[in-house]
């Protein structure tokens, strides 16, 4: 009985104190909406992944373009910030078929390096593309594909744009040279 009443009270601090962790980064992050499925798709489509292509989610949330993007045979990477959404991400990959394709990481974006890059998704704000441009201009390579959801890269010029949705599609570094 004593053994169950600790074990329920370590789970319970862990999970608060996940929960306390999480409100603290939200106040400094961007906090969460997913894509819906629907542009999730639209997104998945623009992007033209090819079997094989290194697909990287930046604050890559519940990890749904993770499994989609393994789905179709790329090798993905996700990075998350938030512990719990960090969590929910290494779970569903854990729990996908198609594991071994997937590399979810906990931590800060601006510490990875993206020189690996096919395909680079982003859903962030103004104030964060703003800060991620110079990192993209030193560390992508020719041909890497980024697609940004709502939100514009500051003086790129997107290549193709669902305007609806606000999906923009840029290569680099042609996106650069207008
Ligand atoms: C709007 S959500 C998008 C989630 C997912 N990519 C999607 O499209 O459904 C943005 C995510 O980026 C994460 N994030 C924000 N800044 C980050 C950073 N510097 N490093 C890692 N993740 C970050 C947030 O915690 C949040 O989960």
């Amino acid at each position: 009985m004593n053994l169950l009443l600790l074990t329920v009270a370590i789970l319970g601090s862990i999970v608060c104190l996940l929960i306390l962790l999480n409100i603290f980064i939200w106040r400094w992050t961007i906090g969460w909406a997913p894509t819906t499925k629907g542009d999730a798709e639209k997104i998945i489509q623009l992007a033209r992944i090819e079997e094989g292509d290194k697909l990287f989610d930046l604050g890559c949330g519940d990890g749904r373009f993770l499994l989609m993007g393994a789905k179709r045979g790329s090798e993905v990477t996700g990075i998350e910030i938030e512990p719990l959404r960090y969590l929910i991400s290494k779970v569903r990959a854990l729990l996908s078929k198609n594991r071994d394709k997937i590399n979810v990481k906990y931590g800060n974006f601006f510490n990875l390096n993206l020189k690996e890059a096919d395909v680079v998704i982003l859903y962030l704000s103004p104030r964060v593309n703003e800060k991620l441009k110079p990192k993209l201009e030193k560390e992508l390579t020719s041909g890497t594909v980024v697609i940004s959801y709502q939100y514009k890269l500051p003086n790129w010029s997107p290549t193709k744009k669902i305007r609806e949705k606000e999906i923009y599609h840029y290569r680099f570094p042609k996106s650069m040279e207008f």
